[in-house]
């Protein structure tokens, strides 16, 4: 089949990616010519694992090309998918600009009846904006005879599983009432839709709230647990014994209740906040969200009262070793990281940060620059070095079994603080260590 996406950013990509690994002729669209310059050339703006050589061997095949040209990569699609960005605006709400924008492209440039799919995560009612510009659009053209459907087929794939999380999803989710639409999407997903039947169909609105309902779902969970994780450090209780204790129900499970320093990233804070917004447009309140939303923003700040407490509120001239900036392993995304929240109240503080991570130490330097309370270091020793007490903000694999001599020798005090539970309390007293982690 052929596909048109637009937009290459985490969906774009990886669904253009996956789409033309199975055989679909794929041209993704986007509006920076320097981005469509470096994935020509095999050069990935983005830390995915597995998605490098999916674009190059897919690329080089002929089956995945890359453009700037709107024209010819509507003339291209017999579906037309729309992967572009919904920023959060000022108050909060999904910004649909780019939508919009690309929904208008479209228009100007169909010229046979088409498939619209919306991939971007949108707030329910988007669609039919959608169609709204579309409509207008080719009444402008004079071309009113073309016709056209608005899909709502939402994205579940988590950052750094982005790859096999679209080639083998949970579920396939299609918005439409149009029964001719319906097959085009089975037929476009065939592939990934084999061993048993991945694919729900359901109404346009509530294909756009699935996706909403899925993320708010998870990130309530998150906040419970850190709920639970405060009173278990009051109480004197082990949150990872309740986690334990309750994650055996199965009607509760074991995924997803991890205590921690808050959820970030490009999804859980931006939805939720979105559908707090949506509610409101509509004069319901949503209580449960706003619960959900402010538990998060005060679990971020947890870590820098554990330390603050510590050094009796005094941290000027004090330095911290931070190792894990990305919002979560195995990405280079600081989105909405709690080590952004951390380090900032920090400096704020008056002491130093000299930090670590894997894949975002770019990232980082583009954020920050350069300043005088932030050394980025080569390795999570280096770090170290000199440093009045190690945090640990994210829990990269490569932080699980440290040097804990080298750690001691290092640091100024024998202090660690670590917002992800990676180690067993007992040990560490016993290993010498100043320990303060989460719930416990
Ligand atoms: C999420 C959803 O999982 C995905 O289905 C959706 O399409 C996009 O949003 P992502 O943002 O990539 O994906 O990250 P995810 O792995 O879900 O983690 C989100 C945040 O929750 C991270 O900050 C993580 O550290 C935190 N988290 C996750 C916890 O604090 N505890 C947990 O038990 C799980």
């Amino acid at each position: 089949m052929n596909v048109t996406v637009f937009g290459t950013g985490y969906v774009g990509l990886v669904q253009g990616a996956i789409l033309a690994d199975v055989g679909h002729h794929v041209i993704c669209v986007d509006v920076d010519a320097d981005k469509v310059e470096r994935l020509k050339q095999g050069d990935i703006p983005i830390f995915e694992p597995g998605l490098e050589p999916l674009v190059k061997d897919n690329h080089a095949a002929g089956r995945l090309e890359f453009t700037t040209d709107a024209a010819a990569g509507v003339k291209h699609g017999q579906v037309q998918f729309i992967a572009v960005g919904t920023p959060p605006d000022e108050d909060g709400s999904a910004d649909l600009k780019y939508v919009l924008a690309v929904a208008a492209t479209i228009a100007e440039h169909m010229e046979r009846d088409q498939i619209i799919i919306d991939k971007s995560t949108v707030p329910v009612g988007t669609a039919d904006k959608v169609r709204e510009k579309v409509d207008s659009v080719l009444e402008a053209r004079g071309r009113k005879e073309l016709r056209f459907d608005v899909v709502s087929n939402p994205e579940f794939l988590k950052e750094g599983s982005a790859v096999a999380d679209c080639q083998k999803p949970d579920r396939i989710i299609i918005g439409t009432s149009s029964k001719q639409t319906e097959d085009v999407m089975r037929e476009l997903y065939a592939p990934f839709n084999r061993s048993r039947d991945r694919v729900i169909v359901m109404d346009v609105r509530s294909a756009e709230l699935t996706k909403y309902a899925a993320n708010c779902m998870l990130a309530t969970k998150i906040s419970f647990m850190n709920e639970m994780a405060n009173l278990a450090e009051r109480l004197g209780a082990d949150i990872e014994m309740v986690r334990q204790g309750i994650g055996s129900d199965p009607r509760i499970g074991y995924h997803f209740i991890y205590p921690g320093v808050g959820y970030g990233g490009s999804c859980f804070p931006k939805d939720v906040q979105a559908l707090i917004r949506t509610a409101g447009d509509i004069d319901f309140d949503a209580k449960v969200l706003k619960a959900v939303e402010a538990r998060n923003m005060d679990q971020k700040t947890t870590l820098f009262q554990k330390i603050s407490k510590h050094f009796n509120n005094d941290l000027k001239g004090k330095t911290f070793a931070i190792w894990g900036l990305a919002f979560k392993p195995n990405t280079d995304d600081m989105r909405e990281a709690p080590s952004r929240v951390l380090m900032e109240a920090l400096w704020n503080a008056g002491a130093k940060v000299q930090a670590f991570d894997p894949e975002a130490m770019e990232e980082a330097q583009r954020i920050y620059g350069s300043r005088d309370d932030l050394s980025l270091c080569g390795t999570k020793e280096a770090a170290l070095r000199g440093a009045d007490a190690l945090v640990i903000v994210t829990e990269w694999q490569l932080f699980r079994a440290p040097d804990f001599d080298l750690i001691q020798e290092q640091l100024a005090e024998p202090v660690i603080f670590d917002g992800r539970n990676m180690f067993e309390p007992k040990r560490m007293a016993i290993k010498g260590f100043s320990y303060y982690s989460v719930g416990r």
